[in-house]
């Protein structure tokens, strides 16, 4: 095959795991998956549509990106696999990584489909980056949770905007008095007229002083700093100046430049980052578009501590499968289940630290049981409206998300547990309670059909994997 006077299809190649990136797409388009492919693979790498006079054939066969596997659903459509050696990048460079491998490719008029399922960055790219500073450790060290191997409680002050920040202080008081471990402003809060910012971590800081003096236990905030990078340095600046080591993000909105700039300020400075991810679905859900997994690989390798990764249980999209699928690629050191979940796999270089995922988005004390089972205990569970929507206020829902958590670390359900917790039982009477087995059934059943599953999507296209719930 030829694409712009090139053939980039090499299916005898063997990928070179040391020194390629490879990427895995679902594409369907107008011409054949063949064209489909050797298009995608010109535009990312040294080609266009058209044969150049200025080519040679040493950049072409040291340069180019090749189509070392195509898997065919139907003749217009279908998987492909790419490998890129790694000198075609400036490696130590992002944006220009990305700008090739998910740039131009997502405008060209062949395709109408171009789901982008998975990116393997071999460890020799990965030396080139920081990973998180303090993770998963780090965290559970700074709150002293690391004998315990219980999950974090977090909270998200409801409502997302409008209150002043003594009574924003308040509520985190009674969330922390509750059991609560973390508080943090909500994605849309920083430094309104009506909660100034410094005024606002100035209040919660003197909370989360009072609640050490009152109950002995450490309690953490996470201010919201995201802002131009400018003002995101500002900001640092004074949380040093308040003695505070903890700032959150939203990651997505930052873009990857600035984030990485901030990210290094936070490191130099020791303070522990918490990644909020809102917007990414305009890219992670539809025809076209970027999977979690690629998100959640490239902010564990920017180096942020803390990762919103779903819920599988809650308000927001994604499959428990998915989600415990986010939560490996935050904590796990490699997988080696390639193929799987529409997943290349991974392996992290030893430098590159774990960091602790963060389950948030519609979650109350009934959801308890179902999240330990996706994600284990190495998980921060954030509840804002689940626990400040509580008949009984914010303390008691703050008590009943606790109570859910340590009746788990005890083995009993929350329903058990909601026998001596009338805070858990109001939470089971109106919300509902999803409970441990019918997660792991669907866990378990996919897991026991993965070969099945992976014929099925192989056979079908990405439209069952978008349906897996
Ligand atoms: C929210 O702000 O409502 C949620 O945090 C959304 O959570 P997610 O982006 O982690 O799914
Ligand atoms: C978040 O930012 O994580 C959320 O606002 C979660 O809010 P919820 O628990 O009320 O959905
Ligand atoms: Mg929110």
């Amino acid at each position: 095959m030829v694409y712009g006077g090139y053939n980039y299809l090499e299916m005898d190649y063997t990928p070179d795991l040391k020194n390629d990136i490879l990427v895995w797409h679902w594409v369907s388009g107008t011409h054949t998956l063949e064209t489909l492919a050797e298009a995608i693979a010109a535009e990312s790498s040294v080609g266009t549509w058209t044969k150049l006079k200025t080519i040679n054939q040493d950049v072409f066969t040291k340069l180019k990106a090749k189509v070392y596997k195509l898997q065919k659903v139907g003749s217009n459509a279908g998987f492909v696999w790419l490998a890129y050696p790694i000198e075609h990048f400036d490696a130590k460079n992002l944006l220009q990584i990305l700008a090739s491998i998910r740039g131009n490719i997502f405008g060209l008029n062949e395709l109408s489909e171009l789901r982008f399922l998975d990116i393997w960055m071999p460890t020799r790219l990965q030396k080139l980056y920081p990973g998180p500073k303090f993770g998963l450790k780090g965290i559970r060290k700074r709150l002293g949770t690391d004998g315990t191997g219980r999950p974090h409680i977090g909270t998200i002050v409801k409502p997302k905007v409008g209150l002043a920040p003594k009574e924003w202080a308040e509520v985190a008081y009674e969330a922390f008095m509750g059991g609560v471990d973390f508080v943090k402003d909500d994605e849309n809060l920083v430094d309104q007229d009506f909660c100034r910012w410094e005024e606002r971590v100035h209040e919660v800081l003197k909370v989360v002083d009072r609640v050490k003096t009152e109950t002995g236990r450490t309690v953490a905030y996470s201010p919201n700093i995201t802002d131009s990078y400018y003002n995101m340095v500002t900001r640092m600046e004074r949380l040093k100046d308040m003695g505070w080591d903890w700032a959150m993000l939203d990651v997505y909105m930052i873009g990857y430049a600035g984030l990485q700039d901030i990210v290094k300020e936070l490191h130099d400075n020791n303070i522990i980052i918490h990644a909020h991810r809102a917007g990414h679905t305009a890219e992670t859900r539809g025809a076209f578009g970027v999977e979690y997994t690629i998100f959640a690989k490239l902010w564990r390798l920017i180096g942020v501590d803390q990762l919103h990764t779903g819920t599988g249980v809650g308000k927001m999209e994604g499959a428990s499968a998915l989600i415990r699928h986010y939560g490996d690629i935050c904590r796990k050191d490699r997988s080696p289940k390639a193929g799987h979940l529409l997943s290349l796999g991974f392996e992290w270089d030893r430098d590159i630290n774990p960091l602790m995922p963060v389950a948030s988005g519609g979650l109350n004390a009934g959801c308890v049981d179902a999240l330990l089972e996706i994600y284990g205990n190495d998980v921060v569970i954030q509840c804002g409206g689940g626990i400040h929507g509580h008949p009984g206020g914010t303390r008691a829902g703050a008590k009943s998300v606790k109570d859910a958590v340590d009746g788990a670390m005890e083995n009993k359900t929350s329903i058990e547990t909601a026998k001596k917790s009338k805070e858990l039982k109001v939470v089971l009477d109106n919300w509902g309670y999803i409970d441990r087995l019918s997660v792991r059934e669907k866990l378990d059943d996919l897991n026991n059909n993965r070969k099945k599953f992976e014929k099925l999507l192989m056979d079908t296209g990405y439209g069952a994997f978008a349906k897996l719930d």
